[in-house]
């Protein structure tokens, strides 16, 4: 039994720094069709919230797997109905191998966990979006062949995915900068578990991992290999995107703000974008950009997280 099977993954920092290695090691494997696991297995997708890529690529990984997907659209289910989530987590868990969550509160997640055998993914909450970190960094191993000691620069929202960026780095020995605007810092919290993940990693000839919070854009991105952004008004936000714009223009990734990066940086943005907000249409259909290579990747790494945590071969 390997050493993922039969967990949940609510956060990133629910993984050690080797498991996240060993899943890049796996989706890479994968990818390149050195390995081809077989799992008849049932992948339940609960959303609350749109999703393309996630959804998509959950699927077609299940597929490829030889397993099969029930999407379980909240508006179909008796949840919006008001069943509570505890019935409905002990009920799921008599049907479904493995159940992958898209919803607002992470509480709601750890109630699935709480009430279920089978694992729990977190597919999306207000809080994490770890998967799409998974894809991430197999994009950035990809383009460096490595991780340890390069600096992720992420400019914007203090949102779900920069938490689990400055987790994810910190797991893996990145540098990891947040550039946004005070009252938009990510979550103070996550900031500190990031620093005691990186001070932990640190040894007497390592220092530990750089994790900064800064407003300053042109410090956060002075001499970085990776730029990522991400939309300034995540789901159930859109109310305040247009008063946002003024607040996080700055921000934007576009050529003046990356001609301070390395000259060989990356640019990433998990999309869906906003062209000309966060990210502006030259950089993202530019030479920089990797954002393609990222979307795909997200298929490879949820391949290498469900065989994982399906315990398949
Ligand atoms: N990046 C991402 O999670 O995209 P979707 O919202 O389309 O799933
Ligand atoms: N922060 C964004 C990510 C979308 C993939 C949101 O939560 O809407």
């Amino acid at each position: 039994m390997n050493a993922l099977q039969g967990r949940d993954l609510l956060s990133l920092a629910d993984l050690s720094a080797q498991e996240i290695q060993d899943l890049l090691q796996l989706a890479a494997d994968l990818k390149a069709g050195k390995v081809k696991p077989r799992c008849d297995k049932v992948l339940g997708l609960l959303f609350n919230k749109a999703s393309t890529r996630t959804r998509v690529s959950f699927t077609v990984a299940m597929y490829q797997l030889g397993g099969q997907v029930i999407d379980l659209n909240p508006n179909v289910t008796q949840i919006n109905r008001g069943e509570p989530l505890a019935d409905t987590a002990r009920v799921l868990n008599r049907y479904l191998d493995i159940l992958a969550i898209r919803t607002f509160e992470q509480q709601e997640l750890q109630t699935f966990a709480d009430y279920c055998d089978i694992p729990i993914v977190n597919a999306l909450s207000d809080r994490e979006h770890p998967c799409q970190i998974l894809a991430d960094l197999l994009t950035i191993q990809e383009c460096f062949g490595t991780l340890a000691g390069l600096t992720l620069t992420y400019l914007g929202d203090g949102n779900n995915v920069a938490h689990s960026l400055l987790l994810g780095c910190a797991l893996v020995g990145m540098n990891i900068r947040i550039g946004c605007p005070g009252g938009y810092l990510p979550d103070g919290e996550i900031v500190a578990q990031a620093q005691a993940i990186a001070n932990s990693r640190a040894t007497t000839q390592q220092p530990p991992t750089e994790v900064l919070v800064t407003e300053d854009p042109k410090e956060a991105v002075a001499g970085v290999q990776i730029l990522y952004t991400d939309v300034w008004a995540s789901m159930g936000q859109e109310s305040l995107a247009d008063s946002r714009i003024p607040i996080f223009q700055p921000y934007q990734i576009n050529d003046q703000l990356l001609s301070f990066a390395d000259s060989h940086a990356i640019v990433l943005h998990c999309l869906p974008a906003h062209r000309e907000e966060e990210i502006t249409d030259a950089v993202i259909e530019g030479v920089r950009s990797r954002v393609w290579d990222q979307a795909e990747n997200r298929m490879h790494a949820q391949k290498a997280l469900l065989v994982s945590l399906l315990g398949a071969d």
